[in-house]
């Protein structure tokens, strides 16, 4: 458990909280991981993870940045950002939240690179400002270029806080493009879309850099295909998505499980057409419910839409809290997730808040 000791308002819409640990204890982690937030709200247990944006060279407090999240123009009533909304509304100082982690891979931690480019997009900025503020704190030498995109200048999260650190730090480099600068609002920096051009002004040695990118994933995307068409070396590319449902591509890594003995199979409460066709179909063992849905789902979410308990932690493969048996059937994942070891997969295990059901699929659920 930890407890709230400040809110900070960074812009209009994001806030971040500061937490001690309840009994205090120092926080232990790399910079750019996650923590799953354990929540409950209107009396329904929720999971949502965020990444870290303090550093661990500052260990006795850990803080969380997050964005309001509106609903969208086309539905206005829709609750769109539930958890992160929620926060902002009620987490005050003295608050108490149970958290779970760190969890991700998404980290220079482990691998220190002489020149790192940093490339993040709104909220996408959290985890670049905790490896930042990292590197910055321990004297690391590391030539950092941090490339950040906001919608406005009011927008930008740190801007204060990552301008103090460009002034202190001769081998830290600050660029920032604002895509929807507004009249009224003073602004000198790079305005438009991350470019080719903007990219080789900001980081003329960008392909002697690791790459570290985070925002939503149409910007990945884009910039993954930029720097491909570069001729950037992709092995030194990495990524981190946040929010939405990542297009869908639909590689073929087959989670295939071993055949389950009849004896050891849960017994299937069907309803009472059982779906035959090829169309994806998922069928929750344990609550008997059969679901025809989209090829793009993925299990977690129908689970959700059917009052199927199943939990989660990120929603995006790697933290392992979703983890299911799959009895029947196969799943694709879109990228190879970062929660599945060999052996699990090999049990038929499978990541319910990345897999997209193959036709009809049975999962222990
Ligand atoms: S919820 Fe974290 S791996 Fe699925």
């Amino acid at each position: 458990t930890v407890r709230c000791v400040q809110v900070i308002d960074e812009t209009d819409d994001v806030k971040t909280f500061r937490f001690v640990a309840e009994p205090p204890i120092l926080f232990s982690y790399k910079p750019g991981q996650f923590v799953t937030l354990d929540l409950e709200i209107d009396g329904k247990p929720v999971k949502r993870s965020y990444s870290i944006s303090s550093a661990p060279s500052r260990p006795h407090t850990l803080e969380i940045t997050v964005k309001r999240v509106p609903a969208p123009p086309d539905a206005p009533d829709r609750p769109a950002g539930l958890v992160s909304n929620w926060l902002h509304d009620n987490i005050k100082v003295g608050s108490e939240v149970r958290l779970n982690g760190p969890m991700g891979k998404f980290t220079c931690a482990d691998y220190r690179p002489d020149k790192l480019l940093f490339i993040s997009a709104g909220s996408g900025i959290t985890p670049m400002m905790s490896m930042s503020k990292w590197l910055c704190d321990t004297g690391a030498d590391v030539d950092v270029v941090f490339v950040h995109s906001a919608r406005s200048p009011k927008d930008i999260i740190f801007h204060q806080k990552l301008q103090l650190m460009a002034a202190l730090h001769p081998n830290f480099k600050l660029a920032i493009t604002t895509t929807r600068p507004e009249i009224d609002q003073a602004w000198s920096g790079y305005t438009g879309r991350l470019n080719e051009a903007m990219l080789a002004e900001m980081a003329p040695d960008f392909r002697d850099r690791i790459v570290y990118v985070c925002g939503p994933n149409p910007f990945m995307a884009g910039v993954k295909g930029m720097l491909a068409g570069l001729d950037f070396p992709m092995e030194n590319y990495n990524e981190e998505s946040f929010g939405g449902k990542k297009p869908s591509k639909k590689k073929a890594t087959a989670a295939t499980p071993e055949p389950v003995k009849g004896e050891d199979r849960p017994r299937l409460h069907l309803v009472e057409s059982p779906s035959t066709s090829n169309e994806p179909t998922v069928v929750f063992a344990e609550s008997g419910k059969e679901v025809s849905c989209d090829a793009e789902d993925v299990i977690l979410d129908v689970a959700e839409q059917e009052g199927v308990p199943l939990p989660s932690g990120c929603r995006m493969g790697a933290c392992g809290a979703c983890k299911r048996k799959l009895l029947e059937g196969k799943v694709e994942y879109d990228d190879e997730p970062d929660a599945l070891e060999e052996d699990e997969r090999q049990e038929g295990m499978i990541l319910t808040c990345v897999a997209h059901p193959v036709g009809r699929v049975v999962v222990s659920a």
